[in-house]
């Protein structure tokens, strides 16, 4: 009997661990929570202005390299790619950088990587209120790159 229960508990921490793994911190961007949004304010004029626009405008010719080869800041209002990406891409862009998320070792990009200077909240604060600025289409697609970008995380992890 005492072997009986013996084996359940581990049976069951090993259960728990499996599950703590398969929930690993999805990354998930909300818009609706108004004190979350005001840091993420705080944060971008602070941080991200200088190149992506008190508007969210980016640079101008945000698409045409400059002579050293790297993009100018593209713009995080519905007329820029940001909304392209799931959040979790968004997130690593902004705490590692272009490179190590699309890993391309020898990538050069103006794009700070902001590890050590923001705190994963910090940068999950700012991306959604750049979110949170969409227009509710832009949203809803983005909405549908992160449910297919977490489907496939799912299949990968099985
Ligand atoms: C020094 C200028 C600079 C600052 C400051 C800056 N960025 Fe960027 N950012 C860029 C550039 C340039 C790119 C395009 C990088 C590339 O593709 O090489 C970029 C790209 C991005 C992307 C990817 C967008 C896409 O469509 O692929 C995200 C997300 C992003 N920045 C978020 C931020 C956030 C959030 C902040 C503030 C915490 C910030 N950036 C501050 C220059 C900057």
């Amino acid at each position: 009997m005492q072997k009986v229960r013996f084996c359940i508990v581990i049976a069951t921490l090993l259960l728990a661990a499996g599950c703590e793994r398969a929930a690993a911190p999805a990354i998930r961007l909300e818009t609706g929570d108004a004190q979350l949004l005001a840091t993420g304010k705080a944060v971008y004029d602070r941080h991200c202005t200088a190149c992506h626009g008190a508007k969210l405008e980016g640079q101008p010719n945000w698409r045409t390299r400059d002579t050293s080869g790297r993009l100018p800041a593209p713009p995080h209002d519905a007329t820029g790619h940001t909304w392209h990406h799931p959040d979790e891409v968004l997130f690593n862009i902004t705490k590692h950088g272009v490179a190590k998320t699309a890993n391309l070792k020898d990538y050069q990009s103006a794009m700070p990587a902001y590890e050590g200077v923001l705190t994963d909240a910090e940068i999950v604060a700012v991306l959604s209120w750049i979110k949170s600025k969409w227009p509710a289409g832009i949203r809803d697609k983005q909405e549908q790159v992160n449910a297919a970008a977490l489907k496939n995380k799912a299949a990968a992890s099985r």
